[in-house]
């Protein structure tokens, strides 16, 4: 028995998410409101034969260890330790692995130590420099304590004297970036009368430093820690230790670029704000934060640099957004498809400020900074599209291939078709040209997704048409059979009279065939991307969506002949995600017309 099934075996799934949720016993299995969304009726459902749940309302699935992962924003690592230690279980580590953590865990030390005597120095006489620095900028001393600011005195080796002098060899003072060899064997302090701002992991610990220089003509502005074994630069956002609770109470998170943005932000009392680390945004930094929340805003400069920034971050953006929990249902795969799973938006500040300033000088003006930060598509759109010379086919073609891929990336074919006919506004050229370019795009796409289908030969249709709901339900079934070629449509009542679009009917009762005429919409249903599904998961899916389907064909009888022709597609309550999700389109075409 492994550690993981000796842990299964010991915990009881109910118990451990009994804090969580209220559960009643229901059947095999135990029903309750599902925590992961607002729930009205209890949609969530607990097996504990299986030691895994289900929520039939947002399609939040998994066991015991994702259920920690997702609510208490922890890695899969750490939600196993947890459980282990709550059962008893150990974890054994082999040889090499124990060696490295105790090597990692010397570099722990040592780094901490280094903290605590830039911090030192910093309140020594030496530090008079650095103290007078952080009064210029208006950061106060309870502030630089709180982040624990330190300073690294002149000279070339006091640090290193003072680390070796406390028991770590010069091999581990250089492993933790701390100071630089020389060619003899030697080396000599990497900070060297510096302001220190200490980068953090999750938990606090000090595992990096950002050292700033105090004379503008020292050159570096910035010398960071190099990546060490406890340091990956895309891996950690600046604050985010102090800001994950704001972060999860907010439910957004704002990201500034620099380190006293976010210092600035902090002291005025904003504390869900975090920092890059001088680099675009990853798609790690930005997993760290959708455990927290989903709602994310980009705060940067309004000068060029910062509008650069942003335009690389957001192509990292637009792809994370991609790689949403597997969901299994159908409303989950409708929010699959939209743009709904990540909501990114950008905030403007006004020309010529960065956050520090604007937060110096009136930090009550950011709340509603915050509030008016705009959608991310919209953003891109205005960035690339303002300064367009329309007369200047050169440039044309270098916005439209901007704008496209990400355009293309678009989950949603309703959103992604409304882009583009805004693009082809714009750019005062026809949908058909630009839609030449797409197919690119869709490789690209298919391409990251490992296990995804392979790329089939884009369709050279327009993408689809608004579809009602309902509509929508019998494309994900027939997308989701397409890809489980073993489950007989019959056996999870799937029959074709619950289908109203001819194509789909008839695609459904020809299956296996290849026939000619429906090979379009065969294409196009393979190459939907589709959330993860093993054949267990895709039975559930389709039976679930067997019974929307099912429930529609009953009121379209009720409603009677004629009427129900004319009749709205009614599967969806007012306010579900797919009524939502048409909404918005309806609503971002007609700003659109306005372009
Ligand atoms: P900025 O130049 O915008 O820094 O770079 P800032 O934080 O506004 O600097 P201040 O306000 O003048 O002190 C943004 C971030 O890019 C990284 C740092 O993380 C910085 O916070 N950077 C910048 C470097 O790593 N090295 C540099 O030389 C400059
Ligand atoms: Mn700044």
């Amino acid at each position: 028995m492994t550690a993981i099934d000796e842990i299964k075996a010991r915990i009881d799934i109910a118990e451990l998410l009994a804090p969580y949720v209220a559960l009643r016993k229901s059947g095999r299995g135990l029903t309750g409101r599902c925590p992961f969304h607002e729930d009205r009726s209890p949609s969530f459902v607990v097996y504990p034969e299986s030691w895994s749940y289900h929520c039939f309302g947002c399609g939040a699935h998994g066991d015991g260890f994702t259920f920690l992962m997702k609510k208490e924003g922890l890695s899969f690592r750490e939600a196993l330790a947890r459980l282990a230690e709550r059962a008893g279980v150990p974890l054994e580590a082999s040889a090499r692995e124990r060696a490295e953590a105790q090597r990692r865990s010397r570099l722990a030390r040592l780094i901490e130590t280094a903290a605590a005597y830039y911090r030192e120095c910093l309140r020594g006489e030496l530090g008079a420099a650095a103290r007078q620095y952080l009064t210029e900028r208006g950061i106060r001393p309870a502030t630089s304590d709180a982040f624990g600011l330190g300073y690294a005195p002149p000279g070339w080796e006091n640090g290193l004297r003072y680390l070796t002098g406390l028991g770590f060899s010069r091999e581990e003072v250089i492993a933790a970036g701390l100071a630089v060899p020389r060619p003899d064997g030697s080396a000599y302090d990497r900070f060297r009368h510096r302001l220190i701002v200490p980068i953090r992991d999750r938990e606090g610990k000090p595992i990096a430093f950002g050292g700033r220089a105090l004379a503008a003509e020292d050159q570096p502005k910035y010398l960071n820690s190099p990546e060490t074994a406890l340091f990956q630069k895309g891996a950690v956002l600046f604050a985010l230790d102090r800001a994950s609770r704001a972060i999860q109470q907010e439910d957004r998170v704002v990201i500034v670029e620099g380190y006293f943005d976010a210092i600035s932000a902090h002291q005025a009392g904003y504390t869900n704000v975090v920092a890059q680390l001088g680099t675009a945004l990853t798609e790690r930094q930005l997993r760290l934060l959708t455990r927290l929340t989903r709602r994310i805003v980009l705060a940067f400069d309004a000068d060029r640099a910062g509008r650069e920034a942003t335009l690389r971050s957001l192509a990292v953006a637009q792809a994370a957004a991609q790689e949403v929990q597997p969901v299994v249902d159908w409303q989950g795969y409708v929010r699959f498809l939209g743009q709904s799973t990540l909501d990114l938006r950008v905030l403007s500040l006004p020309t010529g400020k960065d956050p520090d300033e604007l937060l110096r000088q009136q930090p009550e003006a950011w709340p509603a900074l915050v509030e008016a930060a705009q959608p991310l598509l919209d953003y891109l759109f205005a960035q690339v599209l303002t300064d367009l010379d329309l007369n200047d086919p050169v440039a044309k073609t270098r916005a439209a291939d901007l704008l496209l891929p990400t355009i293309q990336q678009i989950g949603d074919p309703l959103l992604r078709a409304s882009y583009l006919q805004r693009l082809a506004w714009a750019l005062r050229v026809e949908e058909k040209t630009l839609l030449a370019r797409f197919p690119a795009g869709a490789a690209r796409l298919w391409a990251r997704r490992p296990g995804g289908v392979p790329p089939a030969p884009a369709p050279a249709d327009p993408p689809p048409p608004a579809l009602p709901p309902g509509r929508q339900q019998e494309r994900y079934a027939l997308a989701v059979l397409l890809r489980f070629p073993t489950i007989d449509p019959a056996t999870v009542g799937l029959a074709p009279e619950l289908f109203e679009g001819p194509a789909e009917r008839a695609l459904l009762t020809a299956l296996p065939g290849d026939d000619e005429a429906l090979a379009s919409l065969r294409r196009e249903l393979a190459t939907l991307p589709l959330p993860e599904l093993d054949e267990t998961t895709a039975v559930r899916a389709l039976q679930d969506v067997a019974q929307k389907l099912r429930d529609r064909y009953h009121r379209r009888r009720i409603l009677g002949g004629a009427a129900a022709a004319e009749a709205p597609d009614q599967l969806a309550p007012a306010g579900d995600e797919a009524g939502r999700l048409l909404a918005v389109w309806k609503a971002r075409q007609h700003k659109g017309d306005r372009l």
